[in-house]
């Protein structure tokens, strides 16, 4: 009979240990730690190990080695194409995360169809019924019944089965609707589970390698903010993709977190609608649409999403605080951020943000870390505790510093072209000490050392700011 050994492994971080912790020494999370039996017959072999597929292998010298198999299958979608860096890579495994009902589904299924005229796609659910995928489809194709051949659908969770079923059908697209609720059925422990996820993860993974084919894999993001079995998946997959966005919002940006075959930090903006998910090609003009122009509170930044502007309204809004203790609430911001800017807005330039509750909104429900945002912070805050508004032509860009001093970001010009290109007459930025790079000039540019300074320029109607300091 065969042995059997018990282990007990995270499921946040995946670390193994043969007793049960109450805290996981590895990533420090509270019973985490799940019982599972691994039968003496060890690790589940996976399908081609014995078949030895690769081959032996030989160094070769690297100009012998062709390149043609980078050839890569283009997406009719540009956005979706632009996050992969200009396709699909033949052979590759994406990682398609996201918080439950932001729209994986709908854009993988949007994806398939667009992509089933030209290529064999199987779509595997573990989640819905192949009849709420073609009603979803139908709602997607504006019309019914006029699916093209390859596409095939299959509701189906055991990863052997799938593996029977990719043998059958020969896709060049495998599309796994999610990885939480593929199991493989020799190992102990239940769908979802880190070993699991980890051990199917690596087993689509020689498939895609071995057969060619093109595996997405869809995964939901835990409360915590972490794929289910999270860091264990990115190292399997060659490209990791988060679709994110306010649920009750209609845009959703599609993310690149890691990327082989492309740049990272790379993002595309959709737009959810009654029939899926539809391109956004100028995000800047959208989040803008619904600016009021003069009204406190408001500011414009232009940030970095990968290799593309986009330009941003922050709005901020400050009220006496009630009890005690003043709240700084970011949405969409950094909340440490905010801290740090208010602590500067308070020493470096004089407001008295002590005794105000402090919020901060990003319009368009999306996320900014970029520090070059700062500025437009500092602006949209300081123009709600002053009741005036900031110059309405004007953008904003600058990183603050402890001493109330402003950086540079970099990119300059492609933010400065953007911010032209949709009308704004002026920017005000930091100095610039070291002029490296030529800046576009048919847009204002007002160069300021501090912050202080900065929003004495932004500031529509001109009024001395509260006891000035300046930066040296
Ligand atoms: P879904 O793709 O099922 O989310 P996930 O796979 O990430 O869990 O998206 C479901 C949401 O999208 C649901 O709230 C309804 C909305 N939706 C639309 O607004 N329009 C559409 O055409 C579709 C298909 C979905
Ligand atoms: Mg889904």
């Amino acid at each position: 009979m065969a042995k059997s050994i018990t282990r007990y492994v995270c499921q946040q971080c995946g670390r193994v240990s043969a007793s049960y912790m109450g805290k996981c020494p590895q990533c420090g999370s509270f019973s985490s730690m799940v019982e599972e039996v691994i039968h003496e017959a060890g690790p589940v072999k996976s399908p081609n190990a014995s078949r030895g597929l690769t081959g032996r292998t030989s160094p070769r010298r690297i100009g012998e080695i062709s390149n043609d198999f980078e050839e890569r299958i283009p997406v009719p979608i540009g956005e979706f194409s632009r996050v992969l860096g200009g396709g699909i890579v033949p052979g590759s495994i994406v990682l398609v995360g996201g918080d439950p009902g932001i729209g994986k589904s709908t854009l993988m299924l949007q994806m398939t169809l667009a992509m089933a005229g030209k290529k064999c796609v199987l779509y595997v659910s573990g989640e819905e019924s192949e009849r709420q995928i073609k009603m979803r489809a139908d709602r997607l194709m504006e019309r019914s019944g006029n699916f093209p051949d390859s596409l095939y659908l299959v509701t189906e969770t055991n990863l052997q089965t799938i593996f029977d079923h990719v043998r059958e059908v020969h896709p060049d697209l495998l599309i796994i609707d999610s990885i939480q609720t593929v199991y493989l059925p020799e190992l102990d422990s239940s769908a979802g589970s880190v070993t699991q996820v980890r051990e199917c993860s690596s087993q689509l993974r020689e498939l895609a390698k071995s057969q060619g084919i093109s595996v997405f894999i869809i995964g939901h993001v835990t409360k915590e903010g972490a794929i289910a079995g999270p860091r264990v998946l990115e190292h399997i997959v060659d490209t990791v993709l988060y679709l994110e966005g306010d649920r009750f919002q209609a845009y959703r940006l599609l993310r690149s977190v890691k990327n082989r075959f492309g740049a990272t930090a790379e993002v595309g903006v959709f737009e959810m609608r009654e029939r899926g998910l539809a391109e956004v090609t100028n995000p800047s003009e959208a989040f803008l649409a619904e600016r009021m122009i003069n009204a406190p509170g408001s500011a414009i930044a232009v940030t970095m999403e990968g290799t593309r502007p986009l330009l941003v309204e922050l709005q901020g809004l400050t009220s006496p605080t009630q009890f005690g203790n003043a709240r700084r609430t970011p949405n969409g911001v950094d909340y440490n951020r905010l801290l740090m800017i208010a602590a500067v807005l308070t020493r470096r330039v004089g407001f008295k943000l002590s005794e105000q509750d402090i919020f901060v909104n990003v319009v368009g429900g999306i996320k900014i870390d970029e520090p070059a945002a700062d500025l437009a912070i500092a602006a949209a805050v300081s123009s709600s505790m002053r009741d005036l508004p900031v110059r309405a032509d004007a953008v904003l860009i600058g990183e603050i510093g402890l001493a109330g001093e402003l950086r540079l970001p970099g990119q300059m010009p492609v933010r400065l072209r953007e911010a032209q290109k949709l009308g704004f007459k002026a920017a005000i930025v930091p100095k610039r000490l070291r002029k490296a790079e030529p800046w576009p000039d048919d847009i204002q540019i007002i160069e300021a050392r501090s912050v202080h300074d900065a929003l004495e320029a932004a500031f529509a109607i001109q009024r001395e700011l509260p006891k000035g300091r300046k930066v040296a």
